[in-house]
């Protein structure tokens, strides 16, 4: 397919004085600016004030990033006139449940919170998701704000609106789409990121390349070791551009009706892999990034990627460390059993987009079962070579 990001991105304004980015996400009246740089999140409040947001505002966040950041987001946020209340709940993919939800929706009628509010997700992809739902549906919807603290809540699951939580039956099973009015991306934040975290993002960043840039691939590629040790320039660089290719994406397939499933890449075999092991065992970073050496295979079996780009992309996902094994008992049927039910299957066939090299990739395409085991195969096969 022909996709050109370079040429249709909206402008980008780079404020020197402040070194900030912004990023447009253009959806019309629902247009929105993503502000990327070190130190951003101290302006939060200016930022909000700015869009003349109401005065009452919650931060959701997590016990881990309420140590570390909130504190200062509450500052600046009350030094610019608003009032803060604080929702704190654990860390972890375990807590993006109805339950929680709930939870949260008590907090907020007990504290008579109206629909006069701004929900501000302060923390990772999994505070994103369920502040984002909340502020979808509490009330009917109020304004909701996104300042994402992990690599891979700032390259990727803070922008386009997609929000929800998991259902015991499946991942992000039950959700909306609904964008934020800004993005507030403070890339100093990621200094704290265990490794662990940072391997999660630079998987998402990896997708970029593949799918959409392969000049971006080759960049990350040659800045990996920068990139892994959260260099303050490499990172910038690094988040300005996945922005801007979401934003891209987004701004022309809000719903995923066609383009936006490219961004499923690896994903597929991922969420399988991630609901194998109970949401406990892998990461989801780390679920995507096995799930692209799988789909890459089946793209190879299938003859539509070259060796050269299988061995390239094979290449720098084992360099940013994968994790050794599974942490569950692999079972082929299994994780196929589970991709059949998956949302992205279509007439329970299972459906991938899969790359035809690095930055050219498929809409979605029915693949046959047992192709799809034989890529599985090879990964467990893969997995246990590292
Ligand atoms: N909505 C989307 O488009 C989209 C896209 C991709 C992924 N996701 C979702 O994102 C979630 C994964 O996000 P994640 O990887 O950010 O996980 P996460 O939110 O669980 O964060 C990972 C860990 O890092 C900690 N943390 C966060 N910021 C930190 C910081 N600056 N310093 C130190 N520790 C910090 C958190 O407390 C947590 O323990 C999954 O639920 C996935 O489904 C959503």
């Amino acid at each position: 397919m022909k996709i050109n990001p370079q040429k249709s991105n909206p402008p980008r304004r780079t404020l020197k004085a402040r070194r900030l980015k912004t990023i447009t996400v253009a959806l019309g009246k629902r247009s929105y600016p993503i502000y990327i740089g070190a130190g951003v999140r101290n302006s939060a409040g200016k930022i909000l004030k700015r869009l003349r947001l109401p005065k009452q505002t919650v931060i959701v966040t997590d016990t881990i990033v309420a140590r570390l950041y909130l504190d200062d987001v509450r500052r600046s946020l009350v030094e610019a006139g608003f009032s803060v209340l604080a929702i704190v709940i654990p860390q972890g993919e375990s807590q993006k449940n109805l339950r929680r939800a709930d939870a949260i929706y008590t907090e907020l009628l007990r504290n008579r919170i109206g629909r006069k509010v701004t929900i501000i997700a302060l923390g990772g992809g999994v505070v994103g998701d369920l502040a984002g739902f909340i502020a979808a549906t509490y009330q009917r919807g109020v304004n909701f704000v996104q300042i994402p603290t992990t690599l891979l809540a700032q390259v990727d699951s803070s922008v386009g609106g997609k929000v929800g939580i998991n259902h015991p039956l499946g991942k992000n099973m039950i959700g909306a789409f609904y964008q934020p009015l800004c993005v507030i991306a403070d890339t100093e934040t990621l200094q704290t990121l265990s490794e662990r975290e940072r391997v999660c993002g630079l998987g998402e960043v990896i997708k970029y390349g593949i799918i959409l840039d392969a000049k971006f691939f080759d960049h990350v590629q040659k800045d990996l070791a920068d990139i892994i040790a959260m260099q303050p320039a490499a990172i910038a660089r690094v988040a300005a551009r996945c922005c801007e290719l979401k934003a891209y994406v987004v701004s022309r397939d809000e719903k995923e009706e066609n383009l936006r499933a490219i961004l499923n890449f690896g994903h597929t075999v991922g969420h399988a892999l991630e609901q194998a092991g109970h949401f406990r065992s892998l990461k989801h970073g780390e679920a995507v990034l096995l799930g692209m050496i799988a789909e890459t295979f089946l793209a190879h079996r299938l003859k539509m990627i070259a060796e050269a780009d299988l061995r390239r992309i094979e290449d720098i996902i084992t360099a940013v460390s994968l994790p050794r094994s599974f942490g569950f008992v692999f079972s082929v049927r299994k994780l196929i059993d589970t991709m059949r039910s998956d949302k992205k299957s279509l007439g329970g066939k299972i459906h991938f987009v899969l790359p035809q090299k690095i930055g050219k990739i498929t809409l979605p395409m029915p693949v046959n079962e047992e192709t799809v085991a034989d890529a599985l195969r090879y990964l467990n096969q893969f997995v246990k070579g590292l």
